[in-house]
């Protein structure tokens, strides 16, 4: 069975910052110190409203980070020739919805599967990998396979939500299902969306799963590991110049 890698996307690294429109927490600081960690891959989506990932960061982290970074983003031909440019290792395409909170459901690639197959020649002229963000449903995988994608990231969000243990087996063995199909066609198989430290394991055990990306809930952690530092560093800085004076 193939290592499982975790990526971890750092969106909200980025919502953090434009709430005040700061300098600062920086994504590429976040970036570089999840990889002296270990972390397999870094996502990030450029939004078309620029919420929360800029252009720049997205520069700065092909600059100065080694591992893959996967850009997620919408099948427009502005997002295209950004990356086209960028040359991220992967890209992942993903619906957007100007008033959305967060990626709500996969792509149709029934509905828009010519779009979706020129990007991918597109994007992969430019040595891109393609990954494509859908339902855990066996009709969208044949179809992700048939328009040329490398890669599928089977969206989570629905088996995430689940409100009793049968619904969440029920949604575990769908995404099996899913997956299993994929690998079986040759694809890559990512996953993600909704992932937290209570829900994870059912995902994780999937075998044809080579990776997962997480994101709110990894941020969310960090906030109470570090919150306690926070405080003591920034009480001692102040008592610090009283008693310099
Ligand atoms: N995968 C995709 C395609 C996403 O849109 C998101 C959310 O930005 C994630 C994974 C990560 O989801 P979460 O932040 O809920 O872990």
């Amino acid at each position: 069975m193939k290592e499982l890698k975790i990526g971890v996307n750092i969106d909200h690294i980025a919502t953090l910052r434009q709430q005040r429109f700061t300098d600062y927490p920086d994504p590429l600081t976040a970036a570089l110190l999840l990889e002296q960690c270990g972390v397999d891959s870094i996502t990030v989506h450029l939004r078309e409203d620029r919420r929360h990932i800029q252009d720049k960061d997205v520069l700065d982290l092909k600059r100065f980070l080694r591992v893959p970074i996967n850009l997620e983003m919408a099948a427009t031909d502005e997002m295209v020739s950004i990356a086209c440019s960028i040359q991220p290792a992967y890209c992942c395409l993903v619906p957007e919805k100007r008033e959305e909170l967060t990626t709500e459901g996969g792509l149709n690639l029934f509905i828009d599967s010519h779009n979706i197959s020129n990007i991918i020649k597109e994007l992969q002229k430019s040595k891109i990998r393609v990954s494509l963000f859908i339902d855990p449903n066996v009709l969208q995988v044949k179809m992700a396979k048939d328009i040329g994608a490398e890669v599928i990231e089977i969206n989570t969000g629905s088996y995430s939500e689940a409100s009793s243990l049968k619904d969440l087996l029920s949604l575990a063995s769908q995404v099996e299902l899913a997956a299993k199909m994929a690998s079986e066609l040759g694809l890559s198989v990512h996953a993600g969306h909704g992932l937290n430290y209570q829900n994870v394991m059912q995902i994780a055990k999937i075998k044809y799963i080579e990776e997962l990306n997480i994101g709110h809930s990894i941020i969310s952690r960090a906030v109470f590991d570090g919150l306690g530092r926070a405080y003591i560093e920034m009480k001692e800085a102040c008592l610090q110049v009283r008693t310099n004076d």
